[in-house]
């Protein structure tokens, strides 16, 4: 990354990796990074998708296209900021959907260039990492985070910002997408997870048990999708009234959090760090933040999440990582590059 001058002031930030268009507005201080989000708009394409089943490439990219600008405009106006006004923008540049990337990449590349302002292309999982951040009391590396979305599942140690080291992995479904799965299996609508985990509320524990994959064997790896089996088996073996589905999306839902909960504590053990932090769509999951907290409360580990909102997708975090990049006079040349696959590691520091 060429370096440039330190940029302080406020920064774009633009995420269109998938199926939400976030802005924010951002002015990074070190001292109280919570202080510093100006304001933060999203718009989320769920209903657009529903009627397919699942995220339909082609049609982000388009309504990307159609959602962002407004939104820019809408974000600055909240701020009471002129276009003028911004020191620097930073997007989303992988991983992603490389269409939907595109779309974010060219117009935050095309307002840095007229601003005469630089830009920095910023790794959606470090976005979601540093979410924390932007709440008050913000955890101070090390920690060991927990990114589980809907296209990931990781344990990332954390020894500074963009110094990572990934602990565990998924084999094969991403946690989110487990829970997206499995919904739809049992009927529910698109995306299954908040709607399978407002389900489990109403479930009878011990009607149903599911297994906690991979955890009779050392590693922090994780493999999701015999889950999926498990509950297809359950669910077409049964009555299939109400109760039933609320029964099933109880016993998944305690199956995968009673799985993460041990990778976790197993990830803060083998690294000595004494914070987690959790982040990612799923992070937004009630079971999840309890058990962990009152893991937490058992073995001397503190738990930071970002707030609901910033655990899905949104700008918020992705003007976060980039305005913490370019503070450091980080930045890339005036090119409009994605990554639709990139490894978190790659990153360089941020010093
Ligand atoms: O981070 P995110 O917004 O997008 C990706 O980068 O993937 O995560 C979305 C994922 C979806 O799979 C969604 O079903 C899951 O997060 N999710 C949840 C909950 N809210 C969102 N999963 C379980 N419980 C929830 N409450
Ligand atoms: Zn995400």
């Amino acid at each position: 990354m060429p370096a440039g001058p330190a940029v302080t002031g406020p920064v774009l930030g633009i995420e269109t990796s998938c199926d939400e268009t976030g802005v924010a507005l951002l002015r990074w201080q070190p001292e109280a990074p919570g202080e510093g989000l100006l304001a933060h708009t999203l718009y989320s394409q769920i209903k657009l998708h529903a009627d397919y089943g699942g995220v339909v490439p082609e049609l982000a990219s388009r309504d990307h296209v159609r959602k962002l600008m407004p939104l820019v405009r809408e974000t600055l106006a909240a701020a009471g900021l002129e276009p003028q006004d911004l020191a620097g923008v930073a997007y989303t540049a992988g991983p992603g959907l490389a269409g939907a990337l595109l779309v974010g990449a060219s117009a935050a590349r095309a307002m840095a260039w007229a601003l005469g302002v630089p830009a920095v292309g910023v790794h959606h999982m470090e976005g979601h990492l540093l979410a924390p951040l932007l709440e008050a009391d913000p955890p101070e590396p090390p920690f060991v985070a927990l990114l589980v979305s809907g296209g990931h599942s990781m344990l990332v140690e954390v020894a500074g910002i963009g110094r990572y080291r990934i602990l565990g992995d998924t084999l094969d479904d991403a946690a989110g997408e487990a829970f997206d799965k499995t919904a739809k299996l049992m009927g529910l609508p698109y995306p299954g997870g908040p709607a399978l985990a407002a389900l489990a509320g109403q479930g009878r524990p011990g009607a149903f048990r599911f297994s906690r994959p991979m955890t009779d064997r050392p590693g922090l790896d994780f493999s999701f999708s015999g889950l999926k089996t498990q509950v297809l088996l359950a669910w077409q073996g049964s009555d299939r009234t109400e109760q039933t589905r609320a029964d099933v999306a109880l016993a998944f839902e305690e199956a995968i959090v009673d799985t993460l909960v041990i990778k976790c504590r197993r990830a803060l053990e083998a690294t000595g760090a004494a914070r987690l932090v959790i982040a990612g769509g799923v992070g937004a999951n009630r079971r999840l933040r309890a058990e962990l907290a009152a893991a937490g409360d058992q073995d001397g580990f503190r738990t930071y999440f970002p707030r609901l909102a910033f655990c899905t997708d949104n700008g918020a975090m992705i003007a976060l990582a980039g305005a913490i990049r370019l503070a450091h006079g980080q930045h890339q040349d005036a090119t409009v590059q994605v990554f639709p696959r990139w490894d978190l590691e790659s990153l360089p520091p941020a010093v």
